[in-house]
């Protein structure tokens, strides 16, 4: 009956697909808790490497049931061609099932999310302009249009036509756009609906249903906490919440039955689109990591900005959180170096602090005061056990968990799936596999 969250630590990017992917084989289902298409999870296995954004990264596993789950906003022809294209490399998708409560990502919203960027007065987010704060506006506004509302092609064409119509006085009226053509968003639509129609149902009740029949859950968590609505460098933020508690009302899934929170952090820091980042590098250190870890955006192929370790953001995270244990990823980019820097505070005003702020002015005033961790300068990529690992890599996670306040029980050394080491006796166990 235990479930898992796996959530991003920092501004996402972390690996959380590549960890949902080790730990789908002990799990009986996977359920993708939040956002859409901006998210981009990368699993790479040998049959080569898999770029999710809305399919849960359960995918790859056969026997786990993958759950798009009701906090997930949908773009159903970005959806149709994901699993096309898993269907063509020959994966099965058999498994997957669709909330029916997710919310519907209509094609005026990435149109409107463009235009809301172009417009913001005090400048562009930076988002992945895939329409999902649209989205999830009209979700909480009570007008959206939701899974449940394709799956029959006469309520279909009324709820389509009825909320084109309304968003191209929006479009229109207010913007100076295009309006978009009624016909073809059903048509489009329905097109899609077809082919995931067989999908559609009632995902809550069967994840009740296994839950209580003793099976395992994943909930597999987008974007990363400094980009959730309530907590992170708000109004730099996505628009769904990317924490513990929001993984599960976006999964469904009470939290009476979580008995871990794994934390996915990066062994620096990296942000795609604008707000604060206070370790930032804009030197060669900060290029070094970008090409070491390949830091450009899975959804949108944008560079991502790359600096130090955040100590004080990750503390944050991993209270409010309720982190239980520790993945950290991508160690190894940081091999090369003599020297590693993690922020223990904050300057602000002449003053250090600890402390988080909720003032986005004063975030991007904050200047980090950086402690100095020795490096390994050792290749750790062909690593797979704990004594493999050099003392000075051992010594560097032992001061992350200073931090985080919970042990580091895994650690990435290399994108691929058997990259992942074991820290503790009882870490997952990976590439296991359990009964179902
Ligand atoms: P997600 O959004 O949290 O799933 O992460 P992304 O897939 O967007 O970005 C993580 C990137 O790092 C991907 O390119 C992964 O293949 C890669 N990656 C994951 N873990 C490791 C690791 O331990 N080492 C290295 N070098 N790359 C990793
Ligand atoms: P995964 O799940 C990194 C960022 C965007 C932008 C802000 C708002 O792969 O970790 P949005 O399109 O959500 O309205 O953009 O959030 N962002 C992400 N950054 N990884 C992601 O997802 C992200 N999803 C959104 O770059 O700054
Ligand atoms: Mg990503």
């Amino acid at each position: 009956m235990p479930a898992t969250i796996i959530m991003g630590g920092q501004w996402g990017d972390e690996g959380k697909g590549k960890l949902t992917d080790a730990l789908a084989g002990q799990s009986h289902l996977v359920v993708r808790a939040n956002g859409g298409s901006n998210a981009g999870h990368t699993v790479v296995t040998s049959a080569g490497t898999f770029k999710l954004h809305l399919v849960p990264s359960g995918i790859l596993n056969p026997e786990c049931v993958s759950v798009v789950g009701p906090g997930v906003v949908v773009d159903p022809p970005s959806l149709v061609r994901e699993l096309v294209a898993l269907q063509a490399r020959g994966i099965t998708i058999d498994q997957l099932l669709i909330s029916e409560r997710a919310h519907v990502v209509m094609p005026y919203h990435p149109v409107l999310d463009a235009l809301e960027e172009t417009h913001r007065e005090s400048g562009e987010i930076g988002t992945t302009r895939r329409g999902n704060g649209p989205a999830y506006s009209d979700k909480v506004a009570r007008r959206g249009v939701r899974i449940a509302d394709l799956r029959k092609p006469d309520r279909l064409d009324k709820i389509v036509r009825e909320a084109v119509a309304e968003h191209n006085e929006l479009l229109t009226r207010f913007y100076g756009a295009q309006p978009l053509d009624p016909d073809q968003v059903v048509s489009d639509l329905e097109l899609a609906a077809q082919f995931l129609r067989p999908f559609i149902g009632d995902a809550e009740a069967r994840v009740q249903e296994m839950l209580i029949a003793g099976k395992r859950a994943l909930i597999e968590c987008a974007q990363g906490p400094m980009l959730d609505v309530d907590f992170g460098t708000y109004p730099y933020v996505t628009s769904s919440s990317s924490s513990a508690a929001g993984a599960c009302q976006g999964a469904g899934i009470a939290p009476v039955h979580v008995d871990r929170v794994i934390g996915v952090y990066k062994a620096y820091s990296t942000r795609v689109g604008a707000g604060p980042m206070p370790t930032e590098l804009h030197d060669e250190t900060g290029e070094l990591i970008r090409q070491r870890g390949r830091e450009y955006g899975t959804s949108t192929g944008r560079p991502r900005r790359t600096g130090w370790f955040d100590g004080v953001a990750a503390r944050h995270v991993a209270r409010w959180n309720g982190v239980t244990e520790v993945a950290v990823t991508l160690t190894d980019v940081l091999d090369v170096f003599e020297e590693i820097q993690v922020a223990r505070a904050y300057r602000l005003d002449g003053e250090e602090t600890t402390a988080v702020p909720s003032l986005v002015d004063d975030y991007f005033r904050v200047e980090p005061v950086y402690e100095t961790v020795p490096g390994w300068q050792q290749d750790v990529t062909g690593a797979r056990t704990r004594s493999d690992l050099p003392e000075n890599a051992l010594g560097y996670l032992r001061t992350l968990e200073t931090f985080l306040g919970a042990p580091v029980t895994m650690a990435g050394v290399g994108p691929g799936r058997e990259q992942l080491v074991p820290l503790t006796a009882d870490a997952a166990i990976l590439g296991g596999s359990i009964a179902r």
